[in-house]
């Protein structure tokens, strides 16, 4: 049976147009997302499935939509991949390209995509009640989908076994497929392993460690070279956490270690608490412990982060759901709810000694290597200094993404500030600051426009950034409704959802306490 929805709606209004619709962020046309699902790269495209309500813009219904990209920037998106229907909704997964023809859905010639995603049972179903991983194939490179007669493939039993993350392992005694995936409320990963993708064996369990507060969620486990050294192999371990991450409510964590195939095991180094923070005492959200855990992100809204399957030339890229659970429903949009972060590249680099993770966002598209032929440059300053006064930015442009790179000696500046889509009286915007003495970035969006539909939106994160050479180098993108920081090179990132007043589109930088060298000072626009 198919499972394409026949009530799929032509999706007409291009992206942009609606108030705070991003221009290089997805976004569902009129419908509700949350997680990306199943990415895979194929036969030049990238294919972004998505936890999504093809009946509304609050989350139900889950069933996997899709959207394709050839440079990670726009998407284009099609009808629901996997429906729900009166036996099970379809939580999170992935997407495998089965080469070998190990499942027989496809050929040797003409491989099938695979589904791996959670049967959330309902009512109606033998299984209500439990969370188990099924199986959907697709023969049209990734078009139309059909669920295996045979599921679910994997079951414990469990209420809350899901989103499995599925890759191909190449091992001392050959290849495999391995299943990464949580028990949610035990904050424990488990890790299985299989020939076809039917038939399933439990290989160990990593878990509770680092931050353990909420459940664990959305997992994923890749290998990379630390600072591209083919020799030096360190495995990555993403566990995403709600609540009870660093900034509040959702968030993502990464440990470090090894893989073997079977158990992973984690770097000393990258465990603050090697039992988890429930076990000490004292460590509570946003405790100096919490801040010890290796984040993805800093900010409010970077959730579900997973990683593509068959990126081209080994690269390791990215996506994560720009939302929090603390007021993902209530966010002030419409028709549609909700967007994913910018496709980020990860590598792993040495940190006094330690592999830690660093993201940069795709910009240019990274299947043709060019730079994009949409941006356009609005300004690119020479050094000069900046004395106890503001220069003003360009303007956000409505339809465009705007893209502020800065390289800044504070000097004996005690502050810089950022106000982005400010108010022409400076009392209203979103303030980025970097405070000098206690090396800290900070995000505060209390004054960022419309807070009010949720307690919890209004907010300020903080991130330890320490200097290098005494300079702070940052990269910002602002879309409408998002702000995302990298800093010193994608070490500390940072996003956070803003709802900005239409009249307020000034951006200012000013420097307080002291003269600061601004050495770059760069805004393009990307639409
Ligand atoms: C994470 C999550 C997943 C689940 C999905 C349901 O945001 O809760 O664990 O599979 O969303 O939509």
């Amino acid at each position: 049976m198919s499972s394409r929805l026949d009530t799929a709606r032509p999706k007409t209004a291009p992206a942009g147009t609606s108030r705070f619709r991003p221009a290089i962020h997805f976004t569902a046309q009129d419908t509700w997302l949350n997680d990306p699902n199943g990415l895979v790269f194929h036969d030049g495209l990238y294919h972004l499935f998505f936890q999504n309500n093809p009946y509304g813009n609050v989350w139900g219904n889950m069933s996997w939509g899709h959207a394709t990209s050839r440079d990670l920037l726009h998407w284009t998106e099609h009808p629901v991949a996997i429906a729900c229907d009166e036996t099970e909704d379809i939580f999170s997964g992935s997407v495998v390209v089965d080469h070998g023809n190990t499942s027989g859905f496809g050929t040797a010639d003409a491989p099938a995509l695979v589904a791996i995603y959670t049967s959330a049972y309902k009512a109606a179903s033998e299984h209500s009640g439990t969370q188990a991983q099924s199986l959907a194939y697709s023969t049209d490179a990734g078009m139309t989908w059909r669920k295996y007669e045979g599921n679910p493939v994997l079951t414990r039993d469990s209420a809350n076994f899901r989103d499995p993350k599925v890759f191909r392992y190449q091992g001392d005694q050959g290849a495999c497929w391995v299943m990464v995936a949580v028990e949610a409320q035990h904050q424990k990963v488990v890790f299985y392993r299989s020939e076809d993708l039917k038939s399933w064996d439990f290989l160990s369990d990593f878990g509770p460690a680092n931050a353990d507060a909420g459940e664990w969620e959305c997992p994923d486990l890749f290998p990379l070279a630390v600072d591209g050294e083919p020799d030096n192999i360190k495995w990555v371990l993403i566990v995403n956490i709600n609540p009870g991450a660093v900034a509040g409510g959702s968030g993502g964590q990464y440990f470090i270690g090894h893989f073997d195939g079977a158990r992973f095991l984690p770097d000393a180094g990258s465990l603050a608490a090697p039992a988890g923070l429930a076990s000490l005492p004292d460590a509570k959200a946003g405790s100096a412990a919490l801040q010890q855990c290796l984040w993805l992100d800093w900010g409010r809204d970077c959730y579900a982060s997973v990683s593509f399957s068959n990126a081209p030339d080994d690269r390791r890229i990215i996506i994560g759901w720009m939302n929090n659970w603390d007021y993902a429903n209530e966010l002030p949009t419409s028709p549609w709810r909700s967007s994913m972060t910018l496709a980020r590249e990860v590598r792993l680099i040495a940190v006094n000694g330690s592999a830690r993770l660093i993201q940069q966002p795709v910009l240019a598209d990274l299947g043709a290597g060019e730079e994009l032929p949409t941006a356009k440059d609005h300004m690119n300053t020479d050094t000069y200094e900046l004395r106890n006064s503001a220069v003003r930015l360009p303007d956000a442009v409505p339809g465009s993404a705007q893209i502020i790179e800065a390289e800044i000696l504070p000097g004996n500046a005690e502050r810089l500030d950022f106000r982005l889509f400010g108010s022409s009286d400076g009392s209203r915007g979103t303030l980025l600051s970097y405070n000098t003495a206690s090396a800290q970035l900070i995000l505060d969006r209390r004054q960022s426009g419309d807070t009010c539909f949720h307690a919890k939106f209004a907010s300020v994160e903080s991130a330890p950034v320490d200097l290098e050479n005494g300079v702070l180098k940052l990269l910002i993108v602002v879309d409408h409704c998002s702000v995302e920081v990298f800093v010193q090179g994608g070490k500390v990132v940072l996003t956070d959802l803003i709802f900005p007043e239409t009249e307020n589109q000034e951006n200012w930088l000013s420097a307080e306490g002291g003269p600061a060298t601004i050495l770059k000072l760069a805004v393009s626009t990307l639409t």
